[in-house]
């Protein structure tokens, strides 16, 4: 198979360059800077996070670690603390780690292609390629999923996108469709098109065909199919699993938390004790009869690709004493400072849908 049987529409890339100059977005604070160590921390966090949630931690991070030098030199404690909230917890962990492979490696600077860029922790094929783009010029194209529907439906690239193959013949394409060499200097404002066109009018239900810049050029309008893009047939293989949640208080308002594994699930972070079973958590606070126990309602956290039923069990215990098992006291005024799973923040907060 080659990209040759689909029709590479002429005159996409400038038409989106237009576009993206008088109906873009513009006021965004990682735009207007080609440094790419703003650029990746943007970029990284923009990864399964709404714009209107980034724009809150953005600028706070900036203000903590203004460069690639002073995130590089922090404990990861601290990077997980001002990540807290934002989920994908693996993502600060390697943005700790590319930081600091950019200094041992690199000289403190990030290298200066995509190719290179993608060697970097934490660094895939279009975080790479938005990179060099924004900060570089390079003629390399993004394909993240939200690019992806839109190049599906205009190119109506109909081929199952599980399949590696398909995949790779629509980065091919991808390519193939980037401004012209001597229109290099138009990359920023090209893969910000993209990107703002997959966002804003090309989205997933129910897209604004009237507002798109390229809608005379695109399969899926003509066909009248744009629910039909992208094809993907393989779905994410879901598990559940229940957690008894030990939140212990002390009168003094301090809670019990453990540090989490460096691996599995919320690695890293400040967490109540989890138990597989009622039981199993009593066995660690010998002594507390049943009627010091106090169960909250169990509700559902849903990660990627688990559903967690947590049991919260609520103890209050005496100055003296602890659970016994792996912990410390953490008084309210060191909450905020930790990296807490979101649904022990929002117990602590009080903020979590008990159902
Ligand atoms: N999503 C991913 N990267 C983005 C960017 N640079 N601007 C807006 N949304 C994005």
């Amino acid at each position: 198979m080659n990209s040759a049987e689909y029709t590479l529409p002429a005159g996409f890339a400038a038409q989106l360059v237009a576009w993206q100059a008088t109906a873009g977005r513009h006021g965004l604070p990682w735009q207007h800077t080609r440094d790419p160590y703003r650029v990746w921390l943007s970029e990284i966090m923009l990864q399964q996070t709404q714009v209107s949630t980034v724009l809150d931690y953005y600028p706070r991070f900036l203000d903590r670690f203004p460069n690639v030098a002073s995130l590089a030199a922090a404990p990861l404690d601290d990077v997980l603390g001002l990540w807290s909230g934002l989920g994908y917890y693996s993502r600060a962990r390697n943005l700790h780690r590319c930081a600091q492979a950019v200094v041992a490696e690199h000289g403190g600077s990030f290298p200066a292609d995509a190719v290179l860029l993608q060697t970097l922790p934490g660094i895939g094929r279009s975080t790479a390629a938005a990179i060099a783009a924004f900060c570089f010029d390079e003629r390399v194209s993004i394909l993240d999923g939200n690019v992806k529907r839109v190049l599906t439906r205009v190119l109506g690239f109909a081929d199952d996108l599980a399949v590696a193959a398909h995949e790779r013949q629509l980065w091919a394409l991808a390519g193939e469709l980037l401004p012209p060499h001597e229109a290099a200097h138009t990359m920023p404002r090209y893969t910000q098109a993209l990107m703002d066109l997959g966002a804003t009018v090309c989205t997933a239900r129910k897209p604004a065909c009237t507002q798109c810049p390229v809608a005379a050029l695109c399969r899926a309008k003509a066909e009248g199919r744009a629910d039909a893009y992208p094809v993907k047939t393989r779905k994410l293989k879901r598990s559940s699993a229940s957690h008894w949640v030990l939140w212990c208080q002390r009168a003094d308002g301090a809670v019990w938390l453990q540090q989490r594994p460096d691996t599995g699930i919320w690695a890293g972070l400040f967490c109540f004790p989890l138990f597989d079973s009622l039981a199993a958590l009593q066995q660690v606070l010998p002594g507390v009869p049943d009627s010091g126990l106090h169960s909250l309602p169990a509700f559902k956290h849903v990660l990627t690709h688990k559903d967690m039923h947590l049991h919260p069990v609520v103890c209050t215990l005496a100055a003296e004493t602890a659970p016994q098992t792996a912990g410390q006291w953490v008084a309210e005024q060191g909450w905020p400072a930790l990296g807490l799973p979101a649904p022990v923040r929002k117990l602590l907060s009080g903020t979590v849908a008990l159902r």
